[in-house]
């Protein structure tokens, strides 16, 4: 643990070379990606690795997302690389993670024991910058602490892991706003263990037929090791109601989240999410976070379709709700 956290320009030079520099000493850094921010250590040192879980109070059974430069670097972190696994990683850089039979050198506490490993290429100019500049696989998770919504800016990071993490690169606003899809490539058909930044319609029209698992079935808890546990909430209670039905349930003590303009007459908080399933994915995680004000202690959403992003919003939804 370090005492103090340094909060640096993603797009420094100078920042890029003492995060990596951090990296290669076995430390913690924060760091911005297209979908969320993640915090990252050098995913083939264990001693590094372990430092993850203690930051977030992460339950080691939850294997974490190994980042890479290139494909051919994730090639290299695979036992075996199945046909429909080399046509998803034609969507790389993105926010698509493949689930892969795992190669030696990766260590079980970054697997959390699996036989498989899961990696993705990032599209983020930063997170690209520093894994060329460490020279080393990324493991990382979102850098939250565990149980709480994803942090999408810098702020949202040292909210949570403040003097636990030794460096912030601070990127701005992530452009999606939503973790990536994980996808298990060592079956029969790619199946989506979690839905994320990559829409379901978009895998299907790269590689065919894809197998989706709500995250609600015991074989989702048993392939994605991650949906056992509290995801994405805030400290107040999340109440989830049809569209149309948040206006009687305002109040003092209420926040509202609606993709509809506050009610003429409505008296309380009231955040008006985006229409479009995109932008309101991008705001998202901020929204939970700013209106989990310590004098409110429900928030209702109003939920969404589940066409494109919006089934991975309304998963999010879905958990923030079960927390
Ligand atoms: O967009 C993202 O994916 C972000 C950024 C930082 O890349 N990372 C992220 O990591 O969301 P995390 O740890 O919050 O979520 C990782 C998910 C969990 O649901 C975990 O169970 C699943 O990926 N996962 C990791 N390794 C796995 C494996 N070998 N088999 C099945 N699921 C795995
Ligand atoms: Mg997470």
């Amino acid at each position: 643990m370090s005492a103090r956290t340094e909060v640096l320009p993603a797009d420094d030079p100078a920042a890029i070379a003492r995060a990596a520099a951090v990296i290669r000493a076995g430390g913690l850094v924060a760091f911005p990606t297209e979908t969320v921010y993640g915090l990252g250590a050098d995913a083939l040192d264990p001693a590094a690795v372990r430092k993850i879980f203690a930051a977030k109070g992460r339950p080691a059974d939850n294997p974490l997302i190994v980042h890479v430069a290139a494909a051919s670097e994730a090639r290299r972190l695979a036992k075996a690389v199945p046909p429909a696994a080399e046509r998803l990683m034609s969507l790389w850089p993105g926010p698509l993670t493949l689930v892969l039979p795992r190669a030696e050198a990766v260590p079980d506490v970054t697997t959390a024991g699996q036989a498989t490993v899961a990696v993705r290429v990032p599209a983020h100019p930063a997170a690209l910058a520093l894994l060329r500049a460490c020279g080393r696989p990324l493991a990382a998770p979102s850098a939250n602490r565990s149980g709480r919504p994803s942090p999408t800016t810098a702020e949202h990071v040292r909210a949570d892991l403040d003097g636990v993490v030794a460096v912030i690169l601070d990127g701005g606003p992530c452009e999606v706003g939503l973790e990536s899809t994980v996808v298990d490539v060592t079956g029969r058909r790619p199946l989506v263990l979690r839905a994320g930044g990559l829409s379901v319609e978009r895998l299907r029209a790269a590689v065919g037929e894809v197998d989706v698992l709500s995250g609600q079935e015991p074989e989702a808890m048993s392939r994605s090791p991650g949906l056992r546990h509290r995801h994405y909430a805030p400290r107040a209670r999340v109440l989830l109601v049809a569209p149309g039905q948040a206006d009687a349930l305002g109040g003092p003590a209420a926040a509202v989240m609606s993709q509809r303009p506050r009610p003429p007459g409505f008296v309380g908080r009231w955040r008006e999410m985006p229409a479009r399933l995109e932008d309101y994915a991008h705001e998202l995680f901020a929204a939970l976070r700013e209106l989990d004000a310590p004098e409110v202690t429900t928030i209702v959403v109003e939920t969404v379709p589940e066409v494109g992003l919006g089934r991975a919003i309304a998963d999010r939804l879905r958990r923030a709700a079960q927390g």
